[in-house]
């Protein structure tokens, strides 16, 4: 059990707060602005079924897997898992202590790049709301204008940064709790009028079909590969969020339900944002759904301009992408605060000030685009976090879950459930300790370009031709 005060550290009043906390966490920039780019370029319905398999075969074990050994062990991510195994002596402190580290230092790092991003918004939701002296609303170059002006890029992320280090800072009930069960309610809202609304002015017949009728031919390795690995971004995985919300909770007999609820609103999120979006898009003659990681801000705005209220839709819409992004990074940061507060008894405010100034330091460098050889730091970190740390991550919770944590625990959320309760926690027992644990090596194999001549020998033959006759790629 706990080894601290649970009350110094604060917990979640009611069971319906930490379920808006954690999908506050879930639901970010990778429902709004990456599911809906990575299913346009993976072709639509078919990316979004093995999205969907991915979720429920991999993330919600996991999901599960994080937040039990948040409850049961009751601190931060590395103070929970040492406790958990601490009958597996050596081993389990080894494990502990690198899932542990990995955890607090790639949230550390995601942070930074995260705000970056979410300052964006930031700069799109003022925009939307007013003008800004010379620059025209809609005009797709805005956003490149915008995200290399180092100064604009810098108050924006200052801005986010500054919004998040307060809410944590106000504590796990009077600010994580607090805004999350006001902002998520207001987030559904939003996204349910934006339904109607393009449902009477753009195209939701073909953007439904789009993401609802499976085109396989357009589905290849990598589109699996890709849906798991988002799979963990989505659901906020491997970084320590789900343990660190889950140590606050007070009682554990509601963790499956919790887990299914916030896997399931996580991804109705992504499907509406993504209903919301192609419908916007195919109301546009000769616009492809594959416009990549531009979509959300170079893309869409032009295309609010020319739609009825389009400015009003647009500030509502860069809105609720700032809500959705906002209760991310909170969550981002409370695993470092958490460890710093559990491990070190540092004061919360101190923590969350100190914690905030280093991520905001480092995000301004990314702000400012300073790079790392070839490569842009932001692009850089963004790389190292969601395509190896992440995963890592993931595959260390399985493993420790699954193999070191005694089942007294691990099953602890299991026992209160009715007849099937001891079933389904075998059914869980096996997929965490065996399936998880191969399909996030495959991916992280996969990440390291284990795969890649097997991957390109699986292209369609037209592609190789055309490669082949292309002198730039020889
Ligand atoms: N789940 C968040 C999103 O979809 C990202 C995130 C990952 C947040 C890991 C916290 C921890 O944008």
């Amino acid at each position: 059990m706990s080894e601290s005060n649970p009350s110094a550290r604060g917990n979640f009043a009611s069971n319906f707060g930490f379920l808006m906390a954690a999908v506050g966490s879930a639901v970010g920039l990778g429902n709004i602005w990456k599911f809906p780019y990575i299913t346009g370029e993976y072709g639509g319905g078919a990316f979004v079924l093995v999205y969907l398999g991915c979720i429920s075969l991999v993330g919600l074990p996991l999901l599960y897997a994080e937040v039990i050994i948040g409850r049961r062990g009751g601190r931060d991510i590395l103070g929970a898992l040492r406790t958990l195994t601490r009958q597996s002596g050596r081993l389990g402190t080894a494990i502990s202590y690198l899932t542990g580290m990995m955890a607090v230092v790639a949230s550390f790092l995601m942070l930074a790049f995260y705000s970056v991003v979410a300052g964006w918004t930031v700069y799109f939701f003022v925009f939307s709301v007013g003008a800004i002296p010379g620059v025209e609303f809609g005009n797709p170059d805005v956003f490149d204008t915008m995200s290399t002006t180092a100064r604009t890029a810098t108050i924006c992320h200052t801005v986010f940064m500054l919004m998040t280090i307060g809410v944590v800072t106000l504590g796990v009930h009077s600010g994580i709790e607090f805004l999350c069960k006001t902002l998520m309610p207001v987030l559904f809202a939003i996204l349910a009028a934006m339904l109607v609304y393009v449902g009477f002015t753009a195209e939701l017949g073909q953007s439904l079909a789009f993401l609802f009728q499976p085109d396989f031919s357009k589905l290849g390795s990598s589109a699996v590969l890709e849906a798991l690995g988002h799979a963990f971004f989505t659901l906020s995985l491997g970084m320590g969020a789900m343990v660190t919300y889950g140590s606050y909770l007070k009682e554990e007999n509601r963790v499956i339900r919790d887990s299914v609820a916030i896997a399931l609103l996580d991804t109705a999120v992504a499907l509406l944002a993504g209903a919301v979006i192609f419908a916007v898009v195919f109301a546009k003659e000769g616009l492809e759904p594959s416009a990549g990681p531009g979509l959300l801000f170079r893309t869409l705005p032009a295309l609010f301009v020319e739609m009825p209220g389009g400015r009003f839709v647009a500030a509502v819409f860069f809105g609720l992408v700032v809500f959705a992004a906002w209760s991310s990074a909170i969550s981002l940061l409370e695993v470092n605060v958490a460890y710093a507060v559990d491990e070190f008894k540092l004061p919360r405010w101190v923590a969350a000030g100190g914690i905030g100034l280093c991520v905001w330091g480092l995000g301004v460098a990314c702000a400012i685009g300073v790079t790392v050889g070839e490569v842009t730091l932001q692009d850089g970190l963004d790389d190292l976090v969601s395509r190896y740390l992440l995963p890592i991550g993931g595959l260390l919770i399985a493993i420790a879950a699954g193999w070191f944590v005694l089942p007294a625990d691990s099953l602890s959320g299991f026992s209160h459930l009715p007849r099937i309760g001891h079933s389904l926690g075998i059914a869980w027992r096996f997929l965490i300790r065996f399936v998880t644990p191969v399909l996030v090596s495959v991916v992280i194999l996969w990440q390291v370009g284990a795969f890649d001549a097997w991957l390109k020998a699986e292209e369609p033959p037209a592609i190789r031709e055309g490669e082949l006759a292309d002198p730039m790629n020889e």
